[in-house]
C-alpha cells in the first residue's frame, strides 16, 4: 500500500512540535495528502481506538487523547505503514531508536507524540475517520 494514517498527538500539539514533526515526516519521503487541526471528543476518541476497547489503558488513552487538539494527516509513499512505522520508533519512548519521532518528542508511553496506522486495511478506515474523498489531495 502506499498510503497511511497519522496523527500529531496532544503533548506534540501543546508542544508546539508540530512543524519538526512534519517536517522529518517530508523528509522522509512522506507526501501530504490531506490535514488538519481538530479535538476529538472522549466519545469519538473510544470510536477511534474500539479496537483497544479491552485494553487496560483504554479509558485513560480516550481521556488523553480527548485533552486537547491533534494534528490527523493522511500521508503517501512507497510502503507507507511500514516505513512510517520506522519513522516514529517503539510505542514506549525509552525502547525507541535514536533520531525516531517518538525519541525525539515523545513525553511518555501514553503521551507518545504520534499515531501511525499498523496496516493498509487500518490506514483506510482511519483517514475516513477524519476526512472526506473532497480533503484528500
Ligand atoms: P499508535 O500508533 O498510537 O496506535 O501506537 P502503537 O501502535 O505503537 O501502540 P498501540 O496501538 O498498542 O497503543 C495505542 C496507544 O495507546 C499508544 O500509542 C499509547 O498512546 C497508548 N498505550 C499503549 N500502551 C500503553 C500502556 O501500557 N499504558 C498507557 N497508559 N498507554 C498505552
Ligand atoms: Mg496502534
Amino acid at each position: 500500500g502506499n498510503r497511511t494514517f497519522t496523527m500529531i498527538k496532544p503533548d506534540a500539539v501543546v508542544a508546539n512540535n508540530v512543524g519538526a514533526i512534519t517536517k522529518l515526516i517530508e523528509e522522509a519521503g512522506f507526501r501530504i495528502v490531506a490535514l488538519k487541526k481538530t479535538q476529538l471528543t472522549q466519545e469519538l476518541a473510544g470510536q477511534f481506538y474500539a479496537v483497544h476497547k479491552e485494553r487496560p489503558f483504554y479509558k485513560d488513552l480516550c481521556a488523553y487523547m480527548s485533552s486537547g487538539p491533534i494534528v490527523p494527516m493522511i500521508l503517501e509513499k512507497a510502503n507507507a505503514v511500514e516505513d512510517f512505522r520506522k519513522l516514529i520508533g517503539a510505542t514506549d519512548p525509552k525502547k525507541a531508536e535514536p533520531g525516531t519521532i517518538r525519541n525525539l518528542f515523545a513525553k511518555s508511553i501514553e503521551a507518545n507524540a504520534i499515531h501511525g496506522s499498523d496496516s493498509d486495511g487500518n490506514a483506510e478506515i482511519e483517514g475516513n475517520f477524519f476526512f472526506s474523498n473532497f480533503e484528500k489531495f
